[in-house]
């Protein structure tokens, strides 16, 4: 039995919060938003839209565009860094809940930005294994809840959103999910970190006043392990399998940066028209931005089916990954 990518769904919130809205905010400009990170906007969701409002509306078009009756679904998760609840109920719970699906696992992990590329090997996994037969991943993120607008190193990077897809068993080895490579090292942890609300820090008057329950980032420190290990990645997953970089449709790496992005392709040899760039319009939503992204190339003709993607992630923990895919859904018709 092999996993195959039957599709993807993305929802991107109405409200648009521009680098104009952020000069009037902190000390930055939109001159050196866009030099330094490429992002021009991000989304915010409503006050009353919690990650798994976001995460449900993906998963609802996901569902929609597998052709895979929503009583088959046998498996739900979530990655998120800005879950509903700090403890408990999952996010991926609350999403069941909203598409009315009951009696089937539902849980989150914690991954960053590299969720995405932790969901795609968990739902391989249990596909092949034949546990599951149609695993609903869902990246979803209401970034904004865990920003502190008064910080410049971070507010400017981070949008909210969710994507989500449909991973489903098949016998047909054209069709299958190649390969997934993720890793972790936690001895990164501090430099990309919500240091308040759990165990270490837990919510008390003095860590809410020290803003420890907000994102902090170690940005210029990141940014160059990022560059070096989304280029590694790539190398390795495409040695690992004897297929060449010109056999890729579609690099979808995770959108942390422009400069980053750029890096990564330029170093690589992808042609501009085969990577994704979403930054300028959505900026950093963690474990969503490689869904979205995926979602708005297929809405755009540019991912059909049989097309072979390579995404590549980076994030918080340190986290990385990438994974080797073949779109096996059908094409997008509007
Ligand atoms: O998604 C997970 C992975 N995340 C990432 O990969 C993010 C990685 N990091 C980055 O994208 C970049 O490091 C940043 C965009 C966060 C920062 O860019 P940078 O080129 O690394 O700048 P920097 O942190 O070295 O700061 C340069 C200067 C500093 O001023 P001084 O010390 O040179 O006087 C900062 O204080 O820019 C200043 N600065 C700002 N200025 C205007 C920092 N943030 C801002 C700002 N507006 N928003």
């Amino acid at each position: 039995m092999y996993a195959a990518f039957r599709s993807i769904g993305s929802y991107i919130p109405q409200n648009i919060l521009t680098n104009q809205d952020l000069e009037k905010m902190v000390d930055t400009s939109d001159e050196w938003i866009v030099k330094r990170t490429g992002i021009k906007e991000r989304r915010i969701a409503n006050a009353d839209e919690a990650t798994s409002d976001l995460g449900y509306k993906a998963a609802l078009q996901a569902i929609e565009r597998s052709e895979i009756d929503i009583t088959e679904i046998d498996m739900i998760v979530c990655a998120t860094l800005s879950p509903d609840y700090l403890t408990m109920p999952s996010t991926a719970a609350m999403i069941s809940k909203k598409l009315g699906i009951k009696n089937v696992m539902a849980f989150d992990i914690s991954a960053a930005c590299t969720g995405f590329v932790y969901l795609m090997s968990l739902a391989k996994a249990f596909v092949e294994s034949g546990a599951k037969k149609n695993v609903l991943i869902i990246g979803a993120e209401k970034i904004s809840s865990i920003i502190d607008y008064t910080d410049r190193s971070t507010c400017i990077l981070f949008g909210d959103g969710a994507g989500a897809a449909v991973i489903s068993a098949t016998e047909d080895k054209n069709e299958a999910i190649i390969d997934v490579l993720a890793s972790a090292d936690g001895n990164f942890g501090e430099l990309l970190i919500t240091p308040g609300c759990g165990s270490v820090n837990p919510i008390r008057e003095d860590n809410v006043n020290d803003k420890l329950q907000y994102m902090k980032m170690a940005g210029n420190e990141v940014f160059k392990v990022a560059v070096k290990t989304l280029t590694k990645d790539v190398i390795e997953i495409l040695k690992k399998n004897k297929i060449d970089a010109s056999e890729v449709d579609m690099f979808i790496p995770h959108q942390a940066n422009f400069r980053i992005v750029e890096a990564v392709r330029a170093k690589l040899n992808f042609p501009v028209e085969k990577c994704a760039m979403t930054v300028a319009k959505y900026g950093n939503t963690s474990s969503a931005s490689i869904p979205m992204a995926m979602n708005d190339l297929y809405e755009e003709g540019k991912i059909k089916n049989g097309d072979l993607m390579l995404l590549d992630a980076f994030g918080g923990g340190f986290t990385w990954g990438s994974a080797l895919v073949r779109f096996a859904g059908k094409n997008f018709s509007s």
